[in-house]
This record gives C-alpha cells, sequence and structure tokens, in this order.
C-alpha cells in the first residue's frame, strides 16, 4: 500500500480539523496514513513516504502559520525528489483579500522547488473550516487517486 504523510500547521486548530477530514479521504483513495503536527514532524522521516501533504494556515499579512516557519526552512533542494505533493489550508478572504492563502501557495512553491510534484490543485478553505470538512475529505480522495 502507498504510503503518504500529511503535515499541519494550525494555531486555533483549523488546519488541524481540515487535515483530519483530508486523511479520511486518503485513506478512502487507499493510502496508508501518517497525520503528524508540524512541530512533531522531521525531515528526514519524508523519505519514507511516496506522497507528502502539507497543510498550513496563513497568519500576519500572507505569513506561514507559526510552527510551519522552521520546517519550511530546514525543507532543501534534494528531500522532496519524485514525491508526490499536495498542499491545502484555511484562510479568510474577507479578511485578508490580497493575502488569502498566501502560505498555501508559499509551501506549493517550495515543495516544487524541492523536487516534487504537484499531483492537485491546492485546496484553499474560506472561513469556517466546518463548513468545509466533505470538501477536504473530497479533496483527500482525489489526491490519492492520482497517486
Ligand atoms: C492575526 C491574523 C492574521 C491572519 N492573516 C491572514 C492572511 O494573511 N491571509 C488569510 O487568508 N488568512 C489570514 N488569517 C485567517 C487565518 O488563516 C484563519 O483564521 C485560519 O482558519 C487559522 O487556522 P489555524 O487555526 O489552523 O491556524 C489571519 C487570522 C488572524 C487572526
Amino acid at each position: 500500500m502507498s504510503k503518504a504523510i500529511v503535515i499541519f500547521g494550525s494555531t486555533m486548530g483549523n488546519t488541524e480539523t481540515l487535515a483530519a477530514s483530508v486523511v479520511e479521504g486518503l485513506k478512502e483513495g487507499g493510502k496508508e496514513v501518517t497525520l503528524k503536527n508540524v512541530t512533531d514532524a522531521k525531515i528526514e522521516e519524508l523519505k519514507d513516504y511516496d506522497l507528502v501533504v502539507m497543510g498550513c494556515s496563513t497568519w500576519g499579512v500572507g505569513e506561514l502559520q507559526d510552527d510551519f516557519i522552521s520546517f519550511y526552512d530546514a525543507l532543501n533542494d534534494d528531500v522532496l525528489n519524485g514525491k508526490n505533493a499536495a498542499v491545502f489550508g484555511p484562510g479568510d478572504r474577507a479578511m485578508y483579500p490580497d493575502n488569502f492563502c498566501d502560505a498555501v501557495t508559499i509551501i506549493e512553491e517550495k515543495l516544487e522547488k524541492c523536487g516534487a510534484k504537484i499531483i492537485e490543485d491546492c485546496l484553499k478553505v474560506d472561513g469556517d473550516v466546518d463548513d468545509a470538512l466533505d470538501e477536504a475529505k473530497a479533496w483527500g480522495l482525489s489526491v490519492a487517486k492520482n497517486v
């Protein structure tokens, strides 16, 4: 069975909530899934997975969620070579129309730079994540089917 890791950074729990639904979808799609808060994730372990999914909220004005910053900085050139990847996150379009879910885009660009293949359009969730759980699960399933 192909193995996936979902790594999330979440200050108030919204990305974590979305991550749980993404995991459900990935599992439905036949993946063996490990879910980790970015605070517990290690760069070295990425090599153990065929599929790397990252979830991150946007803070400040268009910035990565705090916990994600050191992990993002530690991602280097070769660590994701040949890996399949996809990125999701929540944001607030009304409050931050010019920086809506920027963290998702920033991470996606970094993953590509590090050699990963983005296999699904990113998922950017606007507002209350509880309204988007089905969408997040469907997205996870779609990601799983692309590997
Ligand atoms: C101080 C602050 C800054 C924020 N900045 C942005 C932003 O630049 N872009 C955006 O789309 N959302 C922004 N948000 C919205 C958060 O990303 C959103 O509340 C998200 O659901 C938080 O997820 P988390 O609980 O997983 O950290 C901001 C929220 C706060 C409170």
